[in-house]
């Protein structure tokens, strides 16, 4: 959709101009009892940036079409702890409603309560994603409920992913759906991964309060929201890298976006540091960058960042919107955007208006 994104690109622009005009100029603005001043500062009104709500085309491979059985059959095993090397963990033991979909630990803990490096990242809208993970080391969702599974999080190792799903294909229920949903191949480590991605790519957050704002709906943000909306497309430059209606510029980018905030440097050796999509990519400049995240269901899904390191998101905006963490690699994209506190707070809020209504529903599991 280049016209949208050109649109509100030059509207980002032009707002800052108008934010730098409108400050100068500013005073608080009469409200209907003159008597005493407000406690709170009135709420800035400002033109207001165009909102997109129409999400590209979600990009389904050729050789992995939708069904409605291969979906429920997807659901089940990602709700499925026998998945994993100890019965401990399923999918979504670290992609949990209470969490925003995300982690609830600052780093993920895996089966055999082995310590991960990073933190669980909210699943909504993944699909979208042109790459996996906060590197992006993972091409696609397939390849990534592999890594997941073969890997640390669920403890199967790769080279006994065969062994684990005949298995499963013991399992009276899952043997009869997947004879449904692949005839040809059974239960195996690839159709596993399959169904389990076809389910993922139903997990689509397009409820919340700003999609109802960005169709029409004016009452469905806050003045206060409105107030960060602006903020978020303009002064505070956030839509640069967070752009909506997906929140995240890494969307439908195929190999992903990456950038370098800061985050997991501060008083470390640099050989003590997370290097992120540098490992992937053999690149200097990657060197301790991180995909950039969707920010829908943000306001649920504490704690923040690939570590996990930011414990609330008022913390975390102010973090991004005073510029990152300073390094060697830091990217010139983020600065100080000199933002009160009642900005920073409105910011807050805004962010508020992008929850997700949906919740993953606990399947009944095939004996
Ligand atoms: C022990 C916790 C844990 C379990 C179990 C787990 N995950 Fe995750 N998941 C994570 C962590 C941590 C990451 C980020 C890892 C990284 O970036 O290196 C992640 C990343 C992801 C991503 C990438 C999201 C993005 O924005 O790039 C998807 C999709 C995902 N997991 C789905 C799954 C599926 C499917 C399963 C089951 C096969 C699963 N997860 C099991 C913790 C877990
Ligand atoms: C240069 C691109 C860029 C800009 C501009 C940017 N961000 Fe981010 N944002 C990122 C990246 C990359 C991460 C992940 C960093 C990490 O974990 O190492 C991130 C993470 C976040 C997170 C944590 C999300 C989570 O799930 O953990 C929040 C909240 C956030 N940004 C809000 C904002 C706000 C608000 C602004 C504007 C003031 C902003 N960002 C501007 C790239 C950007």
């Amino acid at each position: 959709m280049p016209s949208t994104s050109s649109t509100w690109r030059a509207f980002a622009a032009s707002l800052v101009i108008v934010f730098a005009v409108g400050l100068a100029s500013c005073k608080s603005k009469p409200t209907e009892e003159q008597v005493a001043p407000p406690a709170e500062p009135p709420v800035e009104k400002v033109e207001l940036p165009p909102a997109p709500a129409e999400f590209p085309q979600m990009r389904i491979p050729e050789d992995n079409p939708q069904t409605a059985d291969k979906i429920a059959l997807g659901h089940q095993l990602f709700f499925d702890a026998r998945l994993s090397v100890d019965g401990s963990r399923s999918c979504y033991s670290c992609h949990q409603n209470e969490h925003g979909n995300g982690g609830e630990t600052p780093l993920a803990v895996g089966a055999k309560e082995k310590q991960l490096t990073r933190h669980s990242p909210v699943i909504w809208n993944t699909a979208y994603f042109g790459a996996f993970y906060w590197d992006g080391r993972a091409g696609s969702l397939e390849a990534q409920a592999k890594g997941a599974w073969g890997g640390g999080n669920m403890g199967v190792g790769k080279e006994n992913l065969a062994a684990k799903a005949a298995e499963l294909a013991k399992i009276k229920g899952y043997k009869k759906q997947f004879k449904k949903v692949f005839p040809d191949e059974g239960v195996t480590p690839d159709t596993i991964a399959k169904a389990i991605s076809a389910y993922e790519r139903t997990l689509v957050c397009n409820d919340t309060a700003y999609d109802r704002y960005a169709k029409g709906d004016d009452s469905a943000l806050t003045d206060q929201q409105k107030q960060g909306w602006a903020l978020f497309m303009g002064k505070g430059q956030c839509a640069a890298c967070h752009a909506p209606p997906l929140f995240s510029s890494a969307m439908g980018v195929p190999g992903g976006l990456y950038y370098n905030a800061g985050i997991g440097t501060a008083g470390k050796a640099e050989d003590q540091v997370d290097v992120g999509r540098s490992k992937i990519s053999e690149q200097d400049a990657d060197w301790a960058a991180f995909k950039v995240p969707s920010l829908r269901n943000v306001s649920k899904s504490a704690p923040y960042f690939h570590d996990g390191s930011v414990a609330t998101l008022a913390e975390a905006v102010k973090i991004m919107a005073t510029g990152g963490i300073d390094n060697k690699n830091k990217t010139a994209l983020l600065a100080d955007r000199r933002l009160s506190e009642g900005e920073l707070g409105a910011l807050v809020a805004f962010l508020g208006a992008l929850e997700c209504g949906g919740k993953l529903e606990q399947p009944e599991l095939p004996k």
